[in-house]
């Protein structure tokens, strides 16, 4: 197979479509977000073996040219463990350069934009979007600004200054850094990871890796965390290309797991219908996914639904409880990252996953970006 490189924009909600050789970041049409036509997926034979980052799927991956930088993104391990006696594997997506599953996203996203003539970043982020953001805009020689809640982690914010990049704290909630950059939007190309379509075409290589990982088969199911659902949308991506090239017989089931405090799409989800349902969100120790207004709804809840997967919600004390339990078998992970050890322990009881199945975990978050979160919540800062 040749590198599939006929890629356009779609506007899901429309149909209309645009080359990819002039950067969008929205539908031209209506504004909203905008999508990737599908890709074809890709086989066992397709894959660059002697490439170890998501690259040797670079086949699959639809950039006008290859990548200038890669920063090594992707080909992160799955290890065996074993959670409350059931056997699992937990896919170490922390591992990554930037310290989060964010660079799949990020290396496709802007290398596509420097070849399509961007030179200047600008974008909005809980903190881990941001660092990776500014940790390939370093690398590229991109000039990047990014704006990020004022009580995003300070390891994030100095991760991202220390990459070069201008911080830009905003008071409020996620939401509210979300409304301020689309009102600078008007004034820049807004390379948006949750609207820049880009982003899905990296995060869709964790599907292509665990396919390959687990013996080119589908898992029969993912846990992940889920704040606008970039990870969720990646996965469903990657494995329906996989699906439609009938390299796997069925979808795996897709949980997402949000925190009960700010939990939107499970909101939605339980509802049974499409539309955003109204939510007071309360604070979260799980920051990366503390956003209370949707974006790629319709799609996420597609993605649960049609995979016969769910959307789960977890109370604080058991995020608390299951990052203690990441950390007793060896995997440091941030607060966000704990919400899918604690829907696993919930779908595990609720008999939704069974003992014998083979289960994926994606770790997304490095620990060493919430140190003190992680200190005061399992009472270890005077360690
Ligand atoms: C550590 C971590 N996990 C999960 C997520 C959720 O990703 P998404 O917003 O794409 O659903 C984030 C988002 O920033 C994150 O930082």
């Amino acid at each position: 197979m040749t590198a599939q490189k006929d890629a356009a924009y779609i506007n899901p909600r429309t149909g209309a479509l645009w080359p990819t050789s002039e950067p969008l970041w929205n539908a031209p049409d209506d504004g909203k977000y905008i999508n990737l036509t599908p890709g074809a997926g890709l086989t066992p034979d397709d894959i660059d073996r002697n490439e170890r980052s998501f690259w040797r799927y670079g086949v699959a991956v639809r950039l006008p040219q290859p990548p200038e930088i890669t920063l090594g993104a992707g080909w992160t391990p799955l290890l065996p463990a074993a959670w409350n006696g059931t056997a699992v594997h937990m896919k170490a997506e922390y591992l990554m350069t930037s310290g989060s599953f964010k660079d799949r996203g990020t290396a496709v996203m802007l290398n596509y934009l420097k070849q399509v003539g961007i030179t200047s970043i600008f974008e909005d982020s809980s903190g881990n979007a941001g660092a990776s953001v500014a940790t390939y805009s370093a690398a590229l020689g991109l000039d990047c600004r990014i704006m990020v809640p004022a009580a995003a982690p300070a390891a994030k914010k100095i991760q991202m200054a220390a990459m070069g990049a201008e911080v830009i704290s905003i008071e409020g909630s996620r939401d509210d850094v979300a409304e301020a950059a689309l009102a600078e939007a008007a004034t820049c190309f807004y390379a948006s990871h949750n609207y820049q379509p880009h982003f899905l075409e990296g995060t869709k290589t964790l599907a292509f890796e665990l396919w390959e990982q687990c013996g080119f088969q589908a898992p029969d199911c993912v846990v992940a965390p889920l704040g606008y659902g970039s990870n969720i949308m990646g996965c469903h991506i990657g494995f329906a290309e996989l699906l439609a090239a009938g390299q796997i017989e069925t979808m795996p089931r897709i949980y997402a797991v949000q925190a009960a405090n700010c939990a939107p799409y499970h909101a939605a989800f339980e509802s049974g219908g499409n539309d955003p349902v109204s939510i007071t969100p309360q604070p979260t120790i799980a920051d990366g996914i503390a956003s209370a207004v949707p974006l790629r709804l319709h799609e996420v809840l597609s993605a649960v639904r049609e995979t016969d997967g769910a959307i789960v919600a977890v109370p604080e004390d058991e995020i608390v409880a299951a990052l203690r339990q990441f950390a007793g078998l060896g995997f440091f992970v941030e607060p966000t990252s704990g919400t899918a050890g604690a829907g696993l322990t919930r779908l595990l009881d609720s008999g939704a996953i069974k003992p014998n199945e083979n289960v994926a975990v994606v770790l997304t978050g490095s620990g060493l970006k919430a140190v003190e979160k992680i200190g005061t919540a399992l009472g270890l800062n005077d360690a």
